[in-house]
């Protein structure tokens, strides 16, 4: 008798990082035997993999392993063991105390020893608790299997680099993913190779400081992020490439003229400015003026005019006056940002922002953030509503809201919803946008495009 696989299901908070890492933990757990399953109550083994960067962070995964609790006792009641792991931010930041605190716990894992998965679920099942927060000299990322790909996925993300050197104040990243690393550029270009045969045509490079990047190049020189990418455009079924998040300071010339030169490199952008006043920029050791922030975003408009712009922006830090928020609120009008996420200050215990004086109370973050909000919504829907009327090529990942529909990206990142049969899953095709509605565009194919016949990309 064959045993029936064992079920794993992860629960992902936060950032696109934690996304990939939850991927690449179901794979490094299929040779165990794990297949992912989207119900806690039918999982033998429940992954948590949590995020740092908010406020109370620690207290959301407390109160979520009691949920977890309740599920474990009433899978017991079933007689159904269930291993319960904590992975991620808040793992690397708590380690032992998760242990000391939550006995529904059997594992911590930290975001660097995802490839010692299936060895820790070795370990708990012979009853031991174990914590592995070390950043361990062996690269998980050596470790870890080849991608398998999701179920017809069209679009994967793939890290090449982690961990962050800048040290905003703010910030807990440079404590919790460490040091800045980058994978060496033949690994990467192997993983794409493997998601390309696998059908996928979109990858999304991930990095805390993506643009920092300085693996080792396939010549043995350091690439920059710009020669990955030109070198991954190379490989002929990946259409799309995009990359995130980025820091003004790291983009280079290369990486600013590749936006006009490389076809396959998609017109968006995330930039985060944090905030728009030199005073709090400094405060927050971002390492460039509001100015030098504008000029930049000049010079990357100058060679892709089209560019859609993203951002992340923090209200009410310490010390920020009306004054200092007005010059926020002016540098993202100037902008005119396609899509921004923005956030109140909150003290991070550990991070030299949370000693700083002048913490800006609760009801004026509360304020100033819904007046940013209101203006980010104008801008964005102002974007989206200038690319009504026009012919975008987009591609197909799967399908959409109503029977008959397929849902795709433009190369802006707007979500497209068209009349189309499935068979377009995976393809690029042009699509007459006709409406923005909130959260997406709609549109029609282009009548000239034969979309019955075999497929041609239109990028
Ligand atoms: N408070 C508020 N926002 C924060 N971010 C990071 N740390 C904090 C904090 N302590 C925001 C930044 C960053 C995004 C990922 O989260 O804008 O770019
Ligand atoms: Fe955090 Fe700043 Fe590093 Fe981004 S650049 S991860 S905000 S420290």
């Amino acid at each position: 008798m064959t045993q029936s696989p064992k079920k794993l299901h992860i629960k992902t908070f936060g950032c696109q990082m934690n996304a990939y890492d939850s991927e690449r933990m179901a794979e490094a757990l299929q040779p165990a035997g794990f297949e992912l399953t989207e119900a806690m109550d039918d999982a033998d083994l429940v992954i948590l993999n949590t995020c740092h960067i908010r406020e109370k962070a620690a207290e959301k995964v407390y109160s979520e392993l009691g949920r977890v609790r309740l599920n474990k006792e009433a899978r017991k009641a079933r007689g159904r063991d269930t291993m319960v792991a904590v992975a991620g931010c808040v793992a690397q930041a708590e380690g032992e105390e998760i242990i000391a605190r939550a006995p529904v716990v059997d594992i911590v894992v930290g975001p660097q020893s995802l490839h010692r998965l299936a060895g820790l679920v070795a370990d708990a099942a012979k009853g031991k608790r174990p914590v592995e927060t070390e950043f361990p000299a062996d690269g998980k990322f050596t470790a870890l299997p080849k991608r398998t790909g999701g179920k017809r996925q069209v679009s994967a993300f793939v890290t090449v680099q982690e961990g962050c050197d800048k040290f905003c104040t703010f910030c807990v990243v440079p404590y919790t993913r460490g040091a800045e690393y980058s994978r060496p550029a033949s690994e990467i270009v192997a993983e794409v190779e493997q998601l390309a045969s696998l059908g996928v045509r979109e990858v999304t490079l991930l990095g805390q400081n993506v643009n920092a990047y300085h693996g080792d190049g396939e010549d043995g020189a350091a690439w920059s992020l710009a020669r990955l990418l030109a070198r991954l455009a190379k490989i002929p079924s990946i259409a799309r490439l995009r990359f995130t998040t980025s820091h003004p300071r790291d983009m280079d010339d290369d990486l600013i003229a590749l936006f006009g030169d490389e076809e396959k490199l998609m017109p968006y952008l995330h930039l985060p400015y944090q905030a728009g006043s030199d005073r709090i920029l400094a405060a927050m050791n971002r390492k460039h003026t509001a100015e030098e922030y504008e000029r930049l975003i000049e010079r990357i408009r100058a060679g892709r005019p089209d560019i859609a712009l993203s951002t992340d922006i923090i209200v009410g830090f310490p010390g920020e006056t009306d004054e200092d928020f007005q010059a926020t609120l002016d540098v993202a009008k100037r902008v005119g940002f396609a899509q921004a996420f923005s956030f109140k200050y909150s003290a991070r215990p550990g991070t030299p922002g949370a000693e700083l004086d002048g913490q800006v109370p609760e009801p004026v973050k509360k304020e100033r953030l819904a007046v940013l909000q209101a203006q980010l919504e104008d801008s964005r829907r102002a974007f989206d509503h200038a690319t009504v009327g026009r012919r975008l090529p987009v591609l197909f990942e799967g399908k959409g809201r109503k029977p008959g529909q397929v849902a795709g990206r433009s190369p802006y990142l707007q979500a497209v919803y068209v009349d189309g049969p499935e068979t377009l899953i995976g393809h690029i095709a042009e699509v007459d946008i006709s409406a923005a509605g909130p959260n997406s565009l709609t549109g029609v194919m282009n009548a000239g495009f034969e979309w019955r016949e075999p497929i041609r990309a239109a990028v």
